[in-house]
C-alpha cells in the first residue's frame, strides 16, 4: 500500500494565486529573475552577474540604514542609530562571507568573458560612492562617472551637500559640550583630520562608563570601518588572486589602484586615539 502524497492544502497552504498577490508579485521576482543578462556564452558569466547584483541589493538596504542612521544622530536618537548601524555591520559580513562565492572562479574561466565587459567596472557604482560620501571619505572627483546619469549624479551631489554620518557625530560631541575643533566650511569637501576632536574621543574613551552612549558611538564607527576594510581587502585580494596585476576594465592600473584605497581612512581620528590611550 502507498502513501497518499502529502498535500500541503490540507495543512491550509494557500495553492490558488489567480487575481491575487503572490509572493513572486509582492517581490517583483520577474523583474529580478529576468535582470541578468550575460553577453557571452561562458558558464561563469552568470556568477560574476549575480555576485555583482546581490552585492548592490546588500548595498542599496546599507546605504538606507546609514541614511536613516545619520538622520537619528542628528535628533540625538543614539539607541535608533546603533541598532541600525549594527545592521549596516551584519550587512559589509554578508558581503564580505560572499567573495568566497567567486573565488571558486579561476583565472582561466573569467577570461573567457572580461572582453564582453567593455569598460563596465564596479569603480562606476554609484552606491558604492554614496556610501562612501555617507561615511565621509568625499571625494568630489568620483561624482564624474555619472555626470551622463543626471537622477544618480544630483542624488550623490544631495549627500555631499549635507553633513556625512561621521559629521554628525563630531556634531553630537560638539552638542555634549566637547571640544572639536572647527568644522570644514564645504561638507562637500574631505575632512582633515583634527587634534582637537582626538582629544575629544580620548575623553570618552578615558571614563566609558561616565558616556557609555558615545563611547558605544565609537565602537559601532570603528566597528564599520573595520568591516568595510575587510570588503577592501577581500576584493583586492580576489581581483589579484583572477587578474594579476592587468590593468581593470575601468581603466584604472587594478591591483595598484585597489591596494591605494587601502590606505583611504574613514574615521581617522577614532583610530588615531587608540594609539594615545
Ligand atoms: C572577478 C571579479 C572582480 C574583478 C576582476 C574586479 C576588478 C576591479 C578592478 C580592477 C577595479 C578597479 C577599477 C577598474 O579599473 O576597473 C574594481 C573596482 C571596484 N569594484 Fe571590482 N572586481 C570584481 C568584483 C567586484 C564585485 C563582486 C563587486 C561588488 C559590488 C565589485 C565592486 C567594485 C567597486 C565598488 C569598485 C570601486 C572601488 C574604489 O573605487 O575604491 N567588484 N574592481
Amino acid at each position: 500500500m502507498t502513501d497518499t502524497p502529502f498535500d500541503p492544502a490540507g495543512d491550509g497552504a494557500e495553492m490558488s494565486f489567480r487575481g491575487r498577490m503572490s509572493y513572486g508579485d509582492y517581490l517583483s521576482l520577474d523583474a529580478i529573475l529576468d535582470a541578468q543578462h550575460p553577453l557571452s556564452s561562458a558558464h561563469d558569466e552568470l556568477l560574476f552577474i549575480v555576485q555583482h547584483q546581490t552585492s548592490e541589493l546588500w548595498l542599496k538596504l546599507a546605504l538606507h540604514e546609514m541614511e536613516a542612521a545619520t538622520a537619528a544622530l542628528a535628533g540625538d536618537r543614539l539607541d535608533i542609530a546603533f541598532k541600525m548601524l549594527s545592521r549596516v555591520a551584519r550587512i559589509l559580513e554578508q558581503l564580505n562571507g560572499a567573495w568566497d562565492v567567486l573565488r571558486t572562479m579561476t583565472p582561466s574561466e573569467y577570461s573567457q568573458f572580461r572582453d564582453s565587459l567593455g569598460q563596465s567596472s564596479g569603480f562606476q557604482s554609484y552606491q558604492y560612492r554614496a556610501i562612501e560620501f555617507l561615511a565621509g571619505n568625499r571625494n568630489p572627483a568620483m561624482l564624474k562617472p555619472h555626470a551622463h546619469r543626471p537622477a544618480l549624479d544630483e542624488r550623490l551631489r544631495a549627500i555631499l551637500a549635507r553633513p556625512s554620518l561621521y559629521d554628525e557625530a563630531i556634531r553630537l560631541l560638539a552638542r555634549r559640550g566637547y571640544d572639536v575643533g572647527e568644522e570644514r566650511a564645504d561638507l562637500s569637501q574631505q575632512r582633515d583630520e583634527n587634534e582637537a576632536l582626538i582629544g575629544a574621543w580620548a575623553r570618552v574613551y578615558a571614563d566609558p562608563a561616565g558616556q557609555w552612549d558615545l563611547y558605544e558611538l565609537a565602537e559601532k564607527l570603528v566597528d564599520f570601518e573595520d568591516y568595510f576594510r575587510r570588503w577592501r581587502f577581500n576584493h583586492v585580494t580576489t581581483v589579484e588572486r583572477i587578474i594579476g596585476l592587468k590593468r581593470g576594465t575601468g581603466g584604472t592600473s587594478g591591483v595598484a589602484y585597489l591596494r591605494k584605497m587601502l590606505d583611504v581612512v574613514l574615521f581617522p581620528e577614532l583610530w588615531r586615539v587608540r594609539t594615545i590611550l
